[in-house]
């Protein structure tokens, strides 16, 4: 099992000792272009989870390439890019583009609700990329889909190494007085109140691969990652909880170990499937 941050949840540069204790580190999702992302305001608070709607604000590869990538490599963690674009073909050359020595793997980012989606199904934005790279490929699913194992099975089919579930949640948030809180509108929901929608995604993907899946959503404490893992995540990543607990990583880790013990596990490693008899048994 592995901890990671999710993506767009972590500044790496300005947060060092919270990634020394991740496994890896998922940068912010790199678009071709320079991206200011959207007006303000982003960012609203809810009663059990967060509203953004940041819209990939992000320097575009080029950018990142020259400047980003260089220092990201230097704090001597495994660095994992998350792509995002608006067709299949902005995806596959910024895979190329991006694969370079030193980055561990590419998550593409194919949920994003707070812009724009490319018209190319998931399916075929992975197959694009895996003509592209060798590097493992991770493909980020939202939520909302109706058949996520559907899903699943095709990106697995065009050349996936492993899945990401779950991107936020579209929602709105109005302000005192009824207008909405966000100026876009809507926003992506996070936090607390995903853990079941992420539980339920990690499930339904497990039930339809054995690959790699990397669980998010929600996950506050070592008992929500066990969750995760229990239905089926083989590894976990802290998203909104790294805003208010910088360490959240060294605690869940901890109370992870805690927690499986406390259940009735020697390791956390045995909670793997345990939630549910219908789910792919794997090794892990
Ligand atoms: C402020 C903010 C920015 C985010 N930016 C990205 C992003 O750039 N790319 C991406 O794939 N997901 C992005 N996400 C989604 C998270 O990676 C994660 O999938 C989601 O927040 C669920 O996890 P959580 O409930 O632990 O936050 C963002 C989430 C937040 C709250």
């Amino acid at each position: 099992m592995q901890l990671l941050n999710a993506s767009g949840c972590l500044d790496a540069l300005t947060a060092p000792d919270a990634v020394a204790q991740l496994d890896a580190f998922v940068t912010k999702t790199v678009t071709p272009e320079p991206r200011e992302g959207n007006a303000p305001v982003r960012i609203a608070e809810t009663e059990h989870g967060m509203l953004n709607a940041i819209g990939l604000a992000n320097p575009g590869r080029d950018r990142f390439v020259t400047d980003v990538l260089p220092q990201l490599l230097a704090l001597g963690k495994p660095i994992w890019i998350s792509v995002g674009g608006f067709s299949a073909t902005d995806y596959a050359e910024t895979c190329e583009q991006l694969g370079c020595d030193g980055v561990a793997a590419i998550e593409l980012n194919l949920s994003c609700p707070n812009v724009d989606e490319a018209p190319e199904s998931a399916a075929e934005i992975v197959a694009a990329c895996r003509e592209r790279t060798a590097k493992p490929l991770y493909a980020k699913l939202s939520p909302h889909s109706w058949d996520l194992g559907e899903t699943v099975r095709a990106v697995e089919a065009a050349g996936a190494d492993g899945v990401s579930v779950v991107n936020t949640l579209r929602g709105v948030a109005l302000d005192a007085r009824l207008r909405p809180a966000l100026a876009r509108g809507t926003g992506g929901y996070s936090g607390p109140a995903l853990k079941p929608v992420a539980l339920a995604a990690v499930r339904a993907a497990r039930e339809a691969t054995r690959l790699p899946i990397v669980g998010m959503g929600g996950v506050q404490t070592g008992r929500d990652a066990l969750e995760l893992i229990a239905c089926g995540a083989t590894h976990v990543a802290l998203g909104t909880v790294l805003f208010s607990d910088p360490f959240a990583p060294e605690r869940v880790r901890r109370e992870l170990v805690e927690e499986a013990k406390r259940v009735g596990f020697d390791a956390v490693d045995d909670v793997f499937c345990a939630a549910f008899d219908s789910v792919v048994k794997v090794e892990n």
